[in-house]
């Protein structure tokens, strides 16, 4: 294989990973190299360009360390993430809708009983949130193991504080035996996505903003149905039809209620998608 030029390259390349046994790692090879030397040869890339790309990938690993993922926030503001999210999680009408996880998940965040406060100390308006977990024939699960976990008032989560002594703004609890679940927390507020990094500069760049509209994150989980990563998003919120991270669905949109004395509530009902 000598001489290769534009026209013959792609073929060539092709031909390199013909025999990788594993038929799915094949498919991708395959698929990446024709769809990467397309996008080269329709923008017509430069070498200079080449190079400037090479950089920024560079530049997004650095960023990394062990809680800093600067490659997640590419995939999330290119939409990867989304489109992923979408393509493996097509659930029957009437089952909550998936979203984005997001970078700040705790694995061990601390366990709570119901009605307790799971803001531990994080600064915020009170909010209560009270839901319940059904499956999709209506019943109602019981002790599903439900993670929430959000920023603070400062659009800040726990983990994003050196200093901090102990989780905030995140717990798990269980729902009961009616399915039900209620705690205590701050209102969710909206949040600029790290932006000190090169994807922060990539949406300066191409004139797009950090900002995620406010929302409380869940993850549920039970035996005999599909684990549900997403997210309730804060009604009226401003950044709702521009989410820097494009994870917002309407059904996931929910009414942050101003209360009396000044506090909040929010009221949620999750519908699990039963295991097939
Ligand atoms: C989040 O909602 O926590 C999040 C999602 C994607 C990127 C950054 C943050
Ligand atoms: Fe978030």
């Amino acid at each position: 294989m000598r001489n290769l030029n534009q026209d013959t390259i792609t073929q060539a390349v092709l031909a390199r990973f013909a025999g990788t046994p594993d038929p799915r790692l094949k498919e991708i090879m395959t698929c990446l190299v024709q769809h990467l030397h397309a996008f080269a040869r329709e923008v017509k890339l430069t070498e200079a360009e080449w190079l400037q790309g090479i950089q920024f990938l560079t530049a997004t690993g650095h960023k990394c360390d062990t809680q800093r993922q600067e490659f997640i926030l590419l995939s999330d503001t290119l939409g990867l993430s989304m489109l992923t999210v979408a393509m493996n999680n097509e659930k029957p009408a009437g089952c909550t809708e998936a979203t984005v996880f997001g970078p700040f998940f705790l694995e061990d965040a601390p366990h709570y009983e119901q009605g307790a406060d799971v803001a531990n100390g994080a600064r915020g308006e009170p909010c209560v949130v009270r839901g319940t977990v059904k499956g999709l024939d209506g019943k109602p699960v019981a002790d599903a193991v439900i993670n929430v976990w959000q920023a603070d008032a400062d659009g800040n989560y726990d983990v994003q504080y050196a200093e901090l002594a102990h989780p905030q703004a995140r717990g798990i609890l269980r729902s009961g035996p009616d399915g039900g679940f209620h705690f205590k927390t701050i209102r969710a507020e909206a949040y600029p996505i790290p932006s000190d990094g090169p994807v922060g500069d990539m949406l300066k760049a191409t004139a797009n903003h950090p900002w995620r509209p406010a929302h409380l994150h869940f993850m549920i989980e039970a035996p005999g149905y599909e684990r549900l990563i997403t997210q309730v998003f804060r009604d009226g919120d401003p950044y709702l039809d521009s989410d820097a991270v494009f994870g917002v669905r309407q059904s996931l949109v929910a009414d942050w209620v101003e209360l009396p004395d000044g506090s909040y509530s929010l009221d949620y009902d999750f519908v699990l998608n039963p295991v097939r």
